[in-house]
């Protein structure tokens, strides 16, 4: 029983998108990291254990970030006046290729890492840079911190600037290099990420797909996120019938878990594309909005059973705060709902996304029950909000205007993380 301990605390989480489940003044039991017992009263059995008492907190699951850009960190809030193409020409590309180098890629990347813990994101899906070095220093950076991760090496060969792109072979041999150097790595975990469909040649995209394939390895990257982007595909890959396409004809989109940023103009052929079960697109609303891309039409694709999980798409989105991008789903989708009220997300289900999908493509995470890893967030808001309001209510309070100072714990498969 030495491995056992027990939390106590208001337990909120979603175990449905459409709704949360409250357990006011719970218990969670977890052994070895993982949940064993969620209940209003401890049983006897636990009797004799330490229970570490939070009181009046509330305790809900941390936050996932399915699609981020760690390469882009010391960007946020700058080149914000241009749509994409642009905005990776003239700012992105020159930014990340500063990051080849070690020393400055770990003062970068160790912020990251912090930022990430320090705002509730337990989970980060991660594109460094094409560097191989600088995302072995991102890699360094995870271990260091303990939460969970999946770090790409981003692979680019044509249609950028040369500063930043590699002859195919030798961007495979450094995504190889990562893989093997990383792949036993309980928390943070290599995935293979073509940055998108206009920097790889048909021989990257082949050899990247049969290394994900051959060594059961997840893949990242971006579809379908703005007008200007899509022509430039179809131009570039007349030979297929859509964006998600190019990917699926290269075994990698679906073959082995996949994640897809953004998605927000998505053929018909394409959205029956991304029912696959491995396919997880990820709604990036800050991005979006800020690049000019347009709003997903997210409620819908819930509606279809599509797996829609949240990122924060950092530099894209200005912010790196998941509890941010929970809000910014939410109004987004008010947005489409003027004219088709059925497009709006309830809370509920932007939250669902955020920690249970989200979640889902680390393993068993994003939900306080039984089987479930223990990764939680302590919330501990102001004494003024807790006599007046409800526990739902607070935790609304907490995704609209809470932040860091509101965070009194992060637990990571039962493990205590150092205050930030
Ligand atoms: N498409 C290709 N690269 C990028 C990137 O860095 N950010 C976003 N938002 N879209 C992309
Ligand atoms: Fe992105």
């Amino acid at each position: 029983m030495n491995s056992v301990s027990v939390i106590k605390g208001h337990i909120v989480f979603t175990d449905s998108a459409s709704e949360f489940t409250i357990i006011e003044n719970g218990y969670i039991v977890s052994e070895n990291g993982s949940i064993i017992d969620v209940c209003d009263s401890l049983p006897e059995k636990y009797h004799g254990i330490d229970v570490t008492d939070y009181g009046d907190s509330l305790i809900i699951p941390g936050f996932y970030d399915l699609h981020n850009h760690a390469g882009q960190y010391l960007q946020c809030g700058t080149g914000m006046n241009k749509e994409l193409l642009d905005w990776l020409q003239d700012y992105t590309y020159k930014l990340e290729k500063d990051l080849a180098d070690p020393e400055y890629a770990h003062r970068v990347y160790s912020r990251y890492v912090e930022d990430l813990c320090k705002y509730g994101t337990l989970g980060a899906c991660a594109f460094a840079t094409s560097s191989t070095v600088g995302t072995e220093c991102l890699f360094e950076e995870f271990k260091k911190i303990g939460i969970r991760g999946f770090v790409g090496k981003v692979n680019m060969d044509c249609n950028a600037p040369d500063f930043i792109i590699e002859e195919a072979q030798k961007s495979l041999e450094g995504t190889r290099y990562l893989v093997e150097k990383y792949k036993d790595e309980p928390l943070v975990r290599p995935i293979i990420t073509p940055r998108f469909a206009p920097t790889s040649t048909r021989e990257a995209l082949k050899m990247l797909g049969e290394m994900a394939v051959a060594n059961g390895l997840p893949v990242q990257s971006h579809l379908s996120e703005n007008r200007a982007e899509i022509e430039w595909v179809r131009e570039l890959f007349p030979e297929y019938a859509n964006y998600a396409s190019v990917y699926a004809g290269n075994q990698l989109f679906g073959d082995t878990p996949t994640l897809m940023a953004h998605g927000v103009y998505l053929t018909e052929e394409e959205v029956e594309m991304c029912r696959n079960g491995n396919v997880y697109l990820v709604h990036c609303p800050d991005s979006n909005i800020n690049v000019r891309s347009g709003i997903a039409p997210v409620k819908e694709f819930l509606n279809r059973g599509l797996k829609v999980g949240l990122g924060s798409d950092i530099a894209g989105g200005h912010k790196i705060q998941m509890n941010e991008a929970i809000v910014r789903a939410v109004q987004s989708s008010k947005i489409l709902a003027v004219d088709k009220p059925d497009a709006q997300l309830s809370l509920s289900e932007a939250f669902y996304m955020a920690t249970v999908t989200g979640g889902g493509f680390f393993g068993r995470m994003g939900k306080l029950k039984r089987d479930y890893q223990l990764d939680a967030l302590v919330i501990d808001d102001d004494p003024l909000y807790k006599e007046r309001y409800s526990l739902e209510d607070r935790l609304e309070k907490f995704l609209y205007i809470g932040d860091d100072r509101w965070i009194a714990a992060r637990y990571v498969g039962g493990k205590l993380l150092k205050p930030g």
